[in-house]
């Protein structure tokens, strides 16, 4: 998935310095925490290479698909999605509410793909509900339908806006796709603050991942976050954002940035702890460090980034810029 801060293209980086500061073997199993978990991406390597699995995040979507990744294991019967593919299309809350043809004046899907979408959310509850489906199944086909029904979203990247008219790859019809279930060690997916979770769990190794700046996600992803709960929410504005009080995260804010980072090592009962920041981050080097080293030993790395980014003067170009990636490690005393 496309998503703001997505580390698949660090994976190497993110593998090679945790191996070399831990001198751990991911195939002896221990446990690694991924408490800002977003699309899972990190997790889902470490299970795959041998490890028990604790994923965290705020937003429901990111909880699904991590729920998917790290509790799921092969086999897994496919065999609904030709029939979930061939549901004819329902009027229900993503209609409604995200497409211009149920008179919503907002265009986030085209009115079929919408009503697609809204035809495969309903009957994954009905099937669920009704006992023909166990939850493993549920989540997999849930985890898929947030994935499959983003890269139909008629918007330049986030769901902070959608575009007037609809764009190329919104228009085509809307396929459900599914996932790959992934080999390993069964884990866990949380749905929590990360700073009440921490205090409950202990492991080997915490990668942690925050917001580096005051983007929020439960904005930016507001429509996926709606699919994924599928609630029914009272949607507000022009761009129809949900209630987002309880998800607005500490970690983008600079006025708590800090005393909540704190509050987390502070709190983590992990040997090992490393953190991605880049050079924009909200937080500067000189506060990770100090808050860092009062807890043990500290050190860090740097990788070079290639980042993409949406051209503002032209809404499609992308343009490439190079950031610093950095890996602050920290060895607990
Ligand atoms: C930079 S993204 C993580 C990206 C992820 N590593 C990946 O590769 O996809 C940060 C994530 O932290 C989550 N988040 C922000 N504040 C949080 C909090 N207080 N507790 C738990 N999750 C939080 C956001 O929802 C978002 O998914």
């Amino acid at each position: 998935m496309n998503y703001i801060g997505s580390k698949y293209s660090l994976l190497e980086f993110l593998q090679n310095t945790i191996d070399q500061v831990t001198g751990l073997n991911p195939s002896d199993g221990y446990v690694f925490g991924d408490l800002f978990a977003g699309t899972g991406v990190v997790g889902s390597t470490y299970k795959e290479r041998g490890c028990k699995v604790i994923a965290n995040d705020i937003q429901h979507y990111s909880y699904v698909l991590n729920k998917h990744f790290l509790e799921n294991c092969p086999p897994k019967d496919d065999s609904l999605l030709d029939y979930l593919n061939n549901l004819d299309g329902v009027e229900g809350f993503v209609f409604n509410n995200y497409c211009a043809g149920s008179g919503s004046g907002r265009n986030y899907y085209t009115d079929s793909n919408g009503k697609r979408c809204d035809a495969i959310r309903l009957e994954l509850n009905r099937l669920l509900e009704s006992g023909e489906i166990d939850e493993g199944t549920y989540f997999w086909y849930l985890a898929s339908l947030i994935n499959s029904i983003d890269k139909y979203a008629n918007t330049a990247s986030v769901y902070g806006a959608f575009l007037k008219h609809i764009k190329v790859s919104a228009q085509k019809e809307f396929r459900l796709e599914l996932l790959p279930v992934v080999n390993g060690k069964k884990g866990k997916a949380y749905n929590e603050d990360i700073n009440r979770l921490v205090r409950n769990i202990s492991g080997d190794v915490l990668y942690l991942d925050p917001p580096y700046n005051a983007r929020q996600y439960c904005t930016n992803y507001h429509v996926l976050e709606t699919i994924s709960k599928y609630d029914n929410p009272v949607l507000s504005g022009k761009t129809g954002l949900r209630d987002y009080k309880n998800q607005k995260s500490l970690f983008c804010s600079v006025k708590t940035v800090s005393s909540v980072f704190e509050d987390l090592i502070s709190n983590a009962n992990f040997k090992y702890i490393f953190l991605s920041y880049n050079n924009e981050g909200l937080m500067s080097f000189d506060t990770i460090k100090k808050i860092m080293s009062k807890y043990g030993e500290y050190t860090k790395f740097t990788q070079e980034y290639r980042r993409f980014k949406a051209d503002k003067d032209k809404n499609r170009n992308i343009k490439a810029n190079i950031t610093l990636e950095y890996l602050h490690c920290l060895i607990k005393r």
